[in-house]
């Protein structure tokens, strides 16, 4: 499946060179209209997500943003919508066979911290997998013992932080944690994860950060705060308050990303 995919991929895109493979969020796909390139949509390639979550447009966009050579991927599986925490195995495998070396996933997220409030950005510095699944849980090899120490590289957090400095955007980092989904969490969940330590929590990137080190390649990852979480906010927890809320944050990841990306 992963050969088969990444030679649609080379044949489309005419052998384009892939260094940074990036996982746009709910409401954050609009960054693919910033490439100049070629879209895929996944359902020609093997083994990326089907028919996904509204808000995730579902397709793979090769080629230069901001000096760099990217691959986006407009969708995600999340591990809520069929019960697999490894839906984004094969997407990852296929761009790490095909020149990527690094990672970049973005996310929606509910947020713990008045100073991190809707329409901020936040960088994780590390994460709380809470859900207890494990996208290489029946990997076989021993690299499935992945040292998770300096899962957020950083270097790379470094250069993303010292974009936003220079957009005069804040970038404050964070612990995110990972909770199933799809319901939302409930006031007295969010409660806990507070206690353990987590600034914001999501229903995703934890498994693609596992697997993006599981494959070598160094990871970052940004969190666009829609909403305080449950119980710590005034407005209506909802994916369709998601969706109308991400825009805010992603004008400012694009910014970022577009000083960021050249010197990855
Ligand atoms: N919880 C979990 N996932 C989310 C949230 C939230 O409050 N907001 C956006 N994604």
């Amino acid at each position: 499946m992963t050969e088969s995919a990444a030679q649609i991929i080379r044949d489309r895109t005419g052998g384009a060179p892939i260094r940074i493979a990036m996982i746009l969020g709910s409401g954050l796909g609009g960054l693919v209209d910033e490439v100049d390139g070629t879209a895929i949509p996944y359902a020609d390639l093997p083994g990326f997500p089907g028919a996904g979550v509204s808000g995730h447009s579902g397709q793979l966009v090769v080629g230069r943003l901001a000096g760099a050579d990217v691959a986006l991927m407009a969708g995600r599986e999340h591990y809520y919508e069929h019960g697999r925490s490894d839906g984004m195995r094969v997407p990852l495998e296929v761009l790490q066979a095909l020149g990527a070396e690094i990672l970049i996933a973005t996310n929606a997220c509910g947020s713990f911290r008045a100073d991190i409030p809707p329409g901020e950005l936040m960088l994780l510095d590390d994460h709380i997998n809470y859900s207890g699944l494990n996208p290489l849980i029946g990997e076989p090899s021993d690299r499935r013992f992945v040292n998770l120490t300096e899962a957020y590289d950083p270097a790379l957090r470094a250069g993303l932080r010292a974009a936003a400095e220079a957009e005069g955007i804040a970038l404050p980092e964070g612990v995110y944690a990972w909770y199933s989904g799809p319901s939302f969490e409930t006031p007295a969940e969010i409660r806990m994860l507070k206690m353990l330590g987590a600034d914001v929590v999501g229903m995703s990137t934890v498994p693609e950060i596992i697997l993006g080190r599981f494959l070598g390649l160094r990871c970052a990852a940004v969190s666009v705060v829609t909403n305080m979480a449950a119980g710590l906010g005034n407005e209506q927890i909802s994916h369709e308050h998601t969706k109308a809320s991400a825009p805010l944050g992603a004008a400012k990841l694009k910014r970022i990303l577009g000083r960021a990306l050249g010197g990855f």
